[in-house]
């Protein structure tokens, strides 16, 4: 059954609407008003199709078809709404279309499955308001404590509950969900690389996802006035923190193996022209496709940090996130590649090198991801794109996919 291109290009154009930054890519931030608009653009679709709407205590907005049979676990499709500062419009909502299309494809064959057929739109899979990131899918697996969403604050010091109550949302819920209410998760998601636009492939079918962690490094040194205060006698966070940042690809070359350190995001207190800094906040993001390597590039990197402290310099390391690297499940990858051949669409096995939601849902429940082409190998930037077509070429595999894992009647 063909995918409706019209319908995809509709909800493409209707989310890349709902950016904090307009014609400067899709800013789309945890719990903000771009993300409530999405959020009730989303519910409405997912109501057009006959789904039952419902968000959980984090957010995260789940919409069911229920199966003939009673009390069966649900084969759930979807990915995240978020979005990275001045990123593209397909970086998670490209996966939730696919939800979306694949809900409607079952609308529209009068699809009635055995098993419940769940769309979901997760939040903030990107961490770019409340850091780490994952985080939609690591409370869906249990690992997020009300605790640790109490504590969780983004850079204005506001918590999850607030930022959830002013939108409307309610934080007293529930999010944790019984593994045993899910049959499968499926993912659809851009490549983020060359790969598939060169070797002209349709569909990537992901056997491995990267390992990675993200640390919160704090320097703290002492303020003073930039003119008056002699060399010799400062304790400036910025330079031991630009030191220290320096060497960080050199830590990540010489681990090899594809093993890589980012430090994307960093903040200078007081930050005045005239005043030495007195403390720096950065993070890294290490990444390689081999545990080992992760360790102990975090090791080099706290070792690197900690050889700073002195004359007034202090130093503090925190890890915000840390995800093994995850092999998918065999047996979803095989449905896949047999959905794949009996579309006549082309695939190849990929890793991915970056984090998905379906990572962290792996660990509770059988998961298949599959890559589409993006042009030029971009994303996380405003020029990230896949053309209608090949969003739609994805969603079929998925659509296939669905009813032989909901075992349609
Ligand atoms: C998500 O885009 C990630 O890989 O960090
Ligand atoms: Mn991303
Ligand atoms: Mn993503």
């Amino acid at each position: 059954m063909k995918a409706n291109q019209e319908r995809i290009e509709k909800h493409i154009k209707a989310l890349s609407r709902y950016t904090a930054t307009p014609n400067e890519g899709t800013t789309r931030l945890t719990y903000s008003e771009e993300d409530l608009q999405a959020r009730i653009y989303i519910k409405e679709q997912m109501e057009a199709y006959g789904l039952e709407v419902r968000e959980d205590g984090l957010g995260n907005i789940f919409g069911k078809l229920e199966g003939e049979k009673k009390d069966a676990p649900s084969v759930i499709v979807g990915s995240h709404f978020d979005s990275v500062p001045h990123g593209g419009d397909y970086d998670g909502p490209a996966g939730v279309i696919a939800g979306l299309e694949i809900a409607a494809l079952f609308q529209d064959n009068q699809v009635k499955p055995v098993y419940p057929l769940e769309i979901i739109a997760m939040i903030e899979e990107e961490g770019s308001r409340f850091g780490g990131g994952l985080m939609g899918s690591r409370g869906i697996a249990g690992y997020l404590s009300k605790d640790d969403v109490q504590e969780t604050k983004d850079k204005d010091g506001i918590s999850v509950p607030e930022a959830m109550k002013k939108i409307g949302l309610d934080p007293s819920l529930e999010v944790k969900r019984d593994p045993e209410t899910i049959k499968a998760f499926l993912e659809m998601h851009i490549e983020q690389g060359p790969i598939l636009e060169e070797e002209q492939i349709s569909v990537g079918v992901v056997e491995s996802i990267v390992g990675l962690t993200q640390l919160e490094v704090t320097i703290d040194g002492k303020a003073g006035h930039a003119g008056t205060t002699p060399m010799d006698r400062r304790s400036d966070a910025l330079v031991a923190a630009a030191n220290i940042i320096s060497k960080l690809p050199q830590i990540a070359m010489e681990e090899g193996e594809g093993a890589v350190t980012t430090v994307g995001r960093h903040q200078v207190f007081p930050n005045g022209a005239n005043v030495i800094p007195d403390k720096v906040v950065f993070s890294v993001d290490i990444r390689s496709s081999k545990e080992a390597h992760v360790k102990n590039v975090v090791q080099k990197v706290k070792n690197l940090v900690r050889s700073w402290e002195a004359n007034g310099i202090q130093t503090a390391v925190e890890q915000s996130l840390y995800m093994q690297p995850k092999e998918l499940n065999k047996k979803i990858r095989s449905i896949l590649e047999a959905s794949c051949a009996q579309l006549g669409t082309s695939f190849i096995n990929m890793h991915s090198g970056a984090g998905h939601d379906a990572m962290v849902l792996s660990d509770i429940t059988d998961v298949g991801l599959i890559f589409v082409p993006s042009k030029d190998g971009l994303s996380h930037c405003p020029e990230e794109w896949t053309a209608i077509h090949e969003l739609a070429a994805g969603i079929e595999v998925l659509y296939e996919t669905a009813l032989k894992l909901t075992e349609k009647s």
